[in-house]
């Protein structure tokens, strides 16, 4: 049976699809902009804690619930008990309402690489609108389908291939070359005049954010919820990638080296980036844009290397983005995979991610169509946004923030609230129903000691479901009041 599922080849393979995970648009683009919006400085030293205290031990849970059951979030929390398999239900949805949005920036990104490869080659890859090209792309409905397509055809090849032979083969190669691209993008950024203000803007200590109650507490949930979604937790992602984990790998060194990846990728690209923006002028905190509008035209205003490096950039984010993506689907799949095998039949990996990838393309068109609510580009797209369903005006005060757009709507379902309720939930399982044993002697099994077992037990049992329910609570209140 276990043959049968298949399995990573090596740990190295295993680490670079789960670094793949969570190493995505949220590291890249996400990290970034949250840093530059809440004070650069404070906000690192609180992500850094909040990433050993509850996203190492949270990564460590899933990893253990995975490896322990060798079954995808469904079948997992249903082998501890059939009252809780709509547990990792709540994972897979929220998988699947990322996935809408996802594939939808993926498919942006490629546009954009592709624009600068056309470049490369002396042809006008934005349509003669170069530096106002977002406000145009956003309404170029059959360019945002189409890529919208050709990223999620992306994700199926590779996910057709299976665990091995597709994702860890991919991830092997893709993550080492991510990491080269970026330290070329940040070595070249480190060069312009007027980076360095970038970096004091990271690295000088100001804690001021954090000295009122207020400023601290909106600075703990923006960089915890932004620690959950990258570390690619809550979701049933780590677990699903630790069902395919051989029963001799060290859970827990993985289970610190995944975050330390992230991290330092996150880390990385806030120095590529908030250099970036120094040297050429631009706003730290121009948000969703930022990856997109701001990026791009530091690249069209470098010239002829602009291009290259605008194709490299861009490049990097779509691997970024598709390594991340896949491990979405995968926690689809693997719940259908396993579903068939617990009714003695074999599923077909191939029919299953072609029905999950056309159902989340379908969802997902909305988001393409709708120019982002307009706000960008005070143009609404042609499919009404939220906000126009419920009869709102464009741009009205009051309206809230999730049915802004389609975007911001699925947004809000997945990372708001699936993604914190879940972690929630299983903290509190693995902590008071489970007990942290099943843990300890998961990590033990492969003949590997569990260490600090007394850290472990008060942050599953009282640290880390404090953490959540600060994310939860904190993501409700950004979203609904
Ligand atoms: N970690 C990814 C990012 O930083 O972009 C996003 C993500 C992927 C979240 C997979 C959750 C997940 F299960």
């Amino acid at each position: 049976m276990e043959q049968e599922r298949g399995s990573w080849g090596t740990n190295f393979g295993f680490l670079m699809a789960a670094v793949g995970s969570a190493v995505g648009l949220g590291n890249i683009w996400g990290f970034p902009y949250k840093m530059g919006n809440n004070g650069g400085f404070a906000f690192l030293i609180v992500y850094l804690l909040l990433v050993v205290f509850v996203g190492a031990v949270v990564m460590l849970g899933e990893l253990a619930i995975g490896r322990k059951t060798g079954l995808g979030a469904v079948g997992a929390y249903g082998q501890f008990s059939k009252k809780h398999r709509w547990v990792g239900g709540i994972g897979v949805a929220a998988a699947f309402f990322l996935l809408t949005f996802y594939n939808v920036l993926g498919g942006l990104v490629m546009r954009y690489m592709m624009g600068f490869l056309l470049q490369l080659m002396g042809v006008d890859g934005f349509n003669g609108q170069e530096m106002s090209f977002w406000n145009y792309i956003l309404h170029d409905y059959g360019s945002m389908v189409f890529f919208h397509i050709v990223f999620v055809v992306s994700n199926i090849i590779i996910v057709m291939g299976g665990i091995e032979a597709g994702i860890e083969k991919f991830t092997t190669v893709a993550m080492p070359a991510l990491f080269f691209m970026l330290l070329f993008v940040i070595i070249y950024v480190a060069t312009q005049p007027g980076a360095i203000e970038g970096y004091k803007f990271m690295l000088t200590p100001n804690l001021e954010p954090l000295s009122s109650v207020e400023g601290f507490f909106s600075v703990v949930k923006t960089a915890a919820g932004q620690m959950f979604f990258s570390l690619s937790l809550g979701m049933g992602a780590m677990i699903t990638y630790g069902s395919y984990l051989n029963k001799g790998e060290d859970l827990q060194k993985n289970s610190w080296i995944i975050p330390a990846c992230d991290t330092l990728v996150a880390v990385m690209a806030a120095c590529a980036v908030l250099p970036g923006c120094a040297a050429f002028g631009l706003d730290y905190a121009s948000g969703p844009s930022l990856l997109f509008n701001t990026m791009q035209n530091v690249f069209l205003s470098m010239g002829t290397f602009g291009n290259l490096f605008g194709f490299l950039f861009y490049f990097l984010v779509f691997i970024a983005a598709v390594t991340s993506s896949i491990s979405l689907f995968e926690v689809i799949v693997t719940w259908k995979l396993d579903q068939a095998r617990e009714r003695g039949k074999k599923g077909n990996r191939t029919v299953i991610i072609c029905v999950a990838a056309a159902v989340s393309f379908a969802i997902g068109l909305p988001v393409a169509l709708d120019a982002i609510g307009g706000w960008f580009t005070q143009k609404p797209g042609i499919v009404p946004a939220p906000y126009q369903l419920l009869g709102m005006e464009f741009g009205a005060e009051g309206v809230p923030m999730f049915i802004d757009a389609w975007l911001d709507f699925f947004d809000v379902l997945s990372e708001g609230i699936l993604m914190p309720l879940g972690a929630l939930i299983m903290t509190v399982l693995i902590g008071w129903v489970y007990k942290t044993n099943f843990v300890r002697e998961e990590c033990e099994i492969s003949g590997h000691k569990y260490r600090l077992p007394k850290v472990y037990e008060a942050c599953f049992k009282f640290i880390t479901p404090i953490g959540v329910t600060i994310v939860l609570i904190g993501q409700i209140m950004d979203f609904f009041l």
